[in-house]
């Protein structure tokens, strides 16, 4: 598929500068998009705006800004009125591994806000744009965490439902508006934040780590298509053992074993 023909020449992406969202800004900079990159680490960002600039010779904007914070919608709404935005990608994601209580309340709603409250105020501000030129495209990222509750991790879990069920809503709604809306549920991912996390050796059944760019090169393939897709073949069977093979209980019970042993908490 022609992204810039489909959709246009201009993406946002939020949380742009490493793992999945740079592969996402990689695979639409090689489409020849012009890119609105966001990211709370200046520099980091801004380098990685000008490798995009010399290699595929595309424009871009950078965004400082936290994606938790209460106004920071607000503030990229006001920054990009004066542009067309043509695909809208939520990549940040926010999240605490651990026992539920032992974190601050203001981490809690830190992840409530940059994996809820923001993407929903920005697909909230950018989308009636798009619906008046009946053309464009969004994608949020949800995971595979979010199919159940998942222990250890379970205020992150809670929001990526949000984002896949957002995510699904929309793409009825919008699907002969000219708006393909996806959610592109990861599994495990080699991003540097997923790395960071240090998690110990997977079980030997466990899925394939992926790699960022096949994710993305997924999600491209199934926009348009459907309205949620699980990446990659090995998450699909993994999914399929959990959600439809095992009861609620025994997944939710895995999840946290799983994830019990592989953060050691
Ligand atoms: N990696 C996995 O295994 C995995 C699995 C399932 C789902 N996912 C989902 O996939 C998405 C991407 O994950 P990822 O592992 O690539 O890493 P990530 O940490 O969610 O995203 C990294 C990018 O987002 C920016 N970012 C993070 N928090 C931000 C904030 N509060 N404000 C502004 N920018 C922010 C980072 O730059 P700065 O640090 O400079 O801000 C960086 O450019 C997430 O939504 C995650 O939930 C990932």
């Amino acid at each position: 598929m022609d992204l810039k023909e489909k959709y246009g020449s201009l993406a946002l992406i939020a949380g742009a500068s490493e793992g999945i969202g740079a592969a996402y800004a990689h695979h639409l900079a090689a489409a020849g998009i012009n890119l609105v990159l966001v990211a709370r680490r200046k520099e980091q960002l801004e380098q990685f705006a000008a490798e995009l600039t010399t290699r595929y010779g595309i424009e871009t904007i950078c965004i400082q800004e936290d994606l938790a914070d209460t106004d920071a919608a607000d503030r990229i709404a006001e920054h990009i009125k004066a542009y067309e935005i043509n695909l809208f990608i939520y990549n940040a994601g926010n999240s605490y591994i651990g026992k539920f209580e032992e974190q601050t309340w203001k981490v809690h709603k830190d992840i409530a806000m940059t994996n809820m409250i923001t993407p929903l105020q920005l697909v909230y501000s950018i989308a009636p744009d798009m619906l008046k030129r009946g053309k464009g495209a969004i994608i949020l990222m949800a995971s595979l965490a979010g199919f159940q509750g998942t222990p250890f991790i379970a205020t992150y879990a809670a929001t990526k439902a949000f984002d896949q069920i957002l995510a699904e809503g929309l793409w009825y709604e919008w699907k002969n508006r000219g708006i393909d809306v996806i959610a592109c549920c990861a599994g495990a991912t080699s991003s540097p934040n997923f790395i960071n996390t240090n998690p110990g050796k997977q079980h030997f059944m466990a899925p394939k780590v992926q790699k960022p760019e096949e994710v993305v090169s997924e999600c491209f393939k199934r926009l348009g298509k459907t309205p949620s897709f699980i990446t990659g073949r090995a998450n699909k069977v993994a999914s399929f053992f959990m959600q439809r093979v095992l009861s609620r209980k025994k997944s939710v019970t895995t999840m946290g074993e799983t994830t019990k042993k592989m953060y050691r908490v």
